[in-house]
C-alpha cells in the first residue's frame, strides 16, 4: 500500500522481473537475479509468475479466449490442456460468453478480469496483482479476494497493491511505502490452515 508515485508498481515490476533495480540484490528461489542472462530471467518470469497489470495490458487483436490461452502457449502447454484451462478459467471468471469478443469491446471491469484471468491460468508459483480490484464493484472485489484467498491455501504466493484496507487485510502482512522506501512491515495475526502449504516462493 502507499500513495500515488510512492513505488508500488516499480516494485513489483521489479519482483515479476520485468525491471531492474539500480542497486541492492534480489534473491528468487535462491539466486540473486542481477547476476542472471535477460533470457533468463525473461524465461522464470515466464515459468513461475502471473502478473496482472494496473493498466490491464490485454493484447488488442486477440480474443478473450486468445489473450487468456497467450501464458498456457508461452510454456508450451498442449493444445487439448490448453483448451480445457481456458474453459476452467473463463467459467470460474463468468466470462464464457465473451470469449470471442476483442479487448475493446468490453467494459474496464471486464477487461480487468479477464487480465486477472490471464495472470492466473497458468497456476504460477507467484502472483503479482497491481490494483487487481481497482475498476471492480464491491461484490466482483470480493470474489476475486476470495479466489485468491483459496489460490494461497493452495500454495501460490500473491503480492498485490491495492488502496483498499479491506482487501490488505485479507493478506498475511502489509507493507506500506512512502516515497520510495518501506514505512511500514507489520505481520498480521491469520488463521493456522492459511499456512497448512507453505508457499513456493
Ligand atoms: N522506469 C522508471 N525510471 C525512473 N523513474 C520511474 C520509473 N518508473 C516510475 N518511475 C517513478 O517512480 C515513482 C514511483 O512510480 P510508481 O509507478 O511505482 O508509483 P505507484 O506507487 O505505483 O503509484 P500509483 O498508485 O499512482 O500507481 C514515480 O515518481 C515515477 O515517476
Ligand atoms: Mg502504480
Amino acid at each position: 500500500m502507499g500513495p500515488s508515485g510512492a513505488g508500488k508498481s516499480t516494485l513489483l515490476n521489479i519482483l515479476g522481473l520485468l525491471d531492474q533495480a539500480n542497486s541492492g540484490s534480489y534473491q528468487l528461489q535462491g539466486e540473486a537475479v542481477e547476476n542472471l542472462r535477460e533470457r533468463k530471467r525473461q524465461e522464470l518470469h515466464k515459468k513461475h509468475m502471473g502478473f496482472v497489470f494496473q493498466a490491464y495490458y490485454l493484447i488488442d487483436d486477440l480474443t478473450v479466449y486468445e489473450n487468456i490461452e497467450t501464458p498456457l502457449i508461452y510454456r508450451k502447454v498442449k493444445k487439448a490442456e490448453r483448451q480445457a484451462k481456458v474453459a476452467e478459467t473463463l467459467d470460474r471468471f463468468n466470462i464464457v460468453a465473451k470469449k470471442d469478443l476483442f479487448p475493446h469491446q468490453l467494459s474496464g471491469g471486464q477487461q480487468q478480469l479477464v487480465g486477472i484471468a490471464r495472470a492466473i491460468v497458468a497456476q504460477p508459483k507467484l502472483l503479482l496483482a497491481d490494483e487487481p480490484t481497482g475498476n471492480l464493484h464491491s461484490s466482483q472485489g470480493e470474489v476475486i479476494m476470495d479466489l485468491f484467498k483459496k489460490l494461497h491455501r493452495e500454495g501460490m504466493t500473491i503480492i498485490q497493491v491495492t488502496h483498499n484496507e479491506k482487501y490488505a487485510h485479507y493478506g498475511s502482512r502489509i507493507i506500506e511505502l512512502q516515497d520510495g522506501f518501506i514505512r511500514k512491515d507489520v505481520a498480521l495475526q491469520t488463521p493456522a490452515s492459511t499456512y497448512s502449504k507453505q508457499p513456493q516462493v
